[in-house]
């Protein structure tokens, strides 16, 4: 994506999963701000009814997880003059918008969706018993999208079918009802982040019910504490042993994938720490870089990136009217925006019932 080179309108959004890792920052909200920084609309949106699609039974935790997950969207530098943060279900257009849409597409599509198709999987769901919200899980998402008509929707790898559906969706609704009008939707493109996901600290996939993750609001300390317990090579036992910074690929598992997927502890350096990556890799391999006071370097370089964004929360932490005031604003200006889009859809569907209107 020319980021520098231009600009446009962004959609993105999260499940609100409480406090922010590190791969929400590095695959998500950096690029945010970036592209927040350089003059982008930013729209910014907890997918709160997204996450009753998956855990509709426990909403216990479901308040404290978005006060949680705006802070540190807070942290990690959204600007609330630049950009609108807003809750989904505080913004009914949504619901209406995912109505509309639901009839435009077919279950089989649905149910081809990639994305659904490893949450049954990941899960364990019972593929007979996946609900009709959770099968519509995409049409909401493409909803969200669309109602703000966004060029570009910066997501993950995992999202771009839900992006994918979001286009087809507005091309037939363009179609069907914008024969005698201009289209009212606009195509987005996926955005991918520029980094590819992080892993976590187990070498497997980052994940907060794994806990191996370093959350944003860890402390210094802990996360010294959590990167000295990193993966890295398994045959590289003693300080002077040659480790492989990179995966193996001439050692295979019964499925195909390498048996040492790489170092964590160096796939970080590459990210936190560019300039002095090869220089780290080199030393690895060649057997003069021991891994514990390698982590420590690493652990202090994390606890140094992500001093500004601790403490810019711990700010807004401290002032609970500012924040209730951002997104009550970003609430607002959401509504306005949805509201318009919406207002353009029911006229284009002829669903305006305009033979009641001057009573
Ligand atoms: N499906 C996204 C996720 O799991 C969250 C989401 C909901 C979203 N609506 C969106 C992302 C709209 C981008 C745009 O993370």
């Amino acid at each position: 994506m020319g980021a520098v080179a231009k600009t446009g309108r962004i959609l993105s959004g999260m499940r609100p999963t409480g406090r922010m890792h590190l791969g929400n920052y590095v695959g998500a909200l950096e690029n945010w701000v970036r592209l927040q920084d350089a003059g982008w609309r930013n729209y910014h949106m907890v997918a709160d009814w997204h996450m009753l699609t998956t855990g509709y039974e426990d909403t216990s935790r479901l308040q404290d997880d978005i006060y949680d997950m705006v802070l540190d969207w807070l942290g990690a530098g959204l600007d609330p003059e630049k950009s609108v943060i807003f809750i989904q279900s505080e913004v009914k257009e949504h619901a209406e918008l995912h109505l509309l849409l639901s009839m435009l597409v077919s279950k089989a599509r649905l149910e081809r969706i990639p994305t659904l198709k490893e949450q049954i999987r990941d899960l364990n769901l019972d593929e007979q018993t996946v609900s009709y919200g959770h099968l519509g899980y995409s049409v909401l998402q493409a909803a969200d999208i669309l109602l703000y008509k966004p060029t570009h929707v910066p997501v993950g790898d995992d999202q771009v079918p839900h992006v994918e559906l979001t286009r087809e969706l507005a091309r037939r609704f363009n179609f069907v009802y914008c024969q005698d009008r201009p289209p009212v939707f606009v195509e987005p493109e996926a955005a991918l982040t520029a980094f590819a996901r992080l892993r976590g600290l187990d070498g497997n996939r980052m994940s907060k019910s794994v806990g191996n993750t370093i959350l944003l609001t860890d402390s210094p300390e802990e996360i010294v504490r959590k990167v000295r317990q990193a993966y890295t090579d398994p045959k590289k036992a003693r300080a002077t042993d040659p480790g492989r910074p990179e995966a193996d690929l001439t050692e295979l598992d019964a499925e195909g994938r390498p048996l040492h997927p790489g170092c964590v502890v160096f796939e970080y350096h590459r990210k936190f720490n560019p300039e002095g990556a090869a220089d780290i890799a080199a030393r690895c391999r060649a057997g003069t870089l021991p891994c514990v006071p390698d982590k420590k370097d690493l652990g202090q370089r994390l606890s140094d990136a992500l001093a500004p964004i601790r403490e810019r929360r711990e700010r807004y932490a401290a002032d609970p009217d500012r924040v209730r005031e951002i997104v009550a604003e970003g609430n607002r200006r959401a509504r306005e925006v949805a509201a318009a889009t919406l207002a353009e859809v029911r006229e284009a569907m002829r669903l305006k019932v305009t033979w009641l209107e001057g009573r």
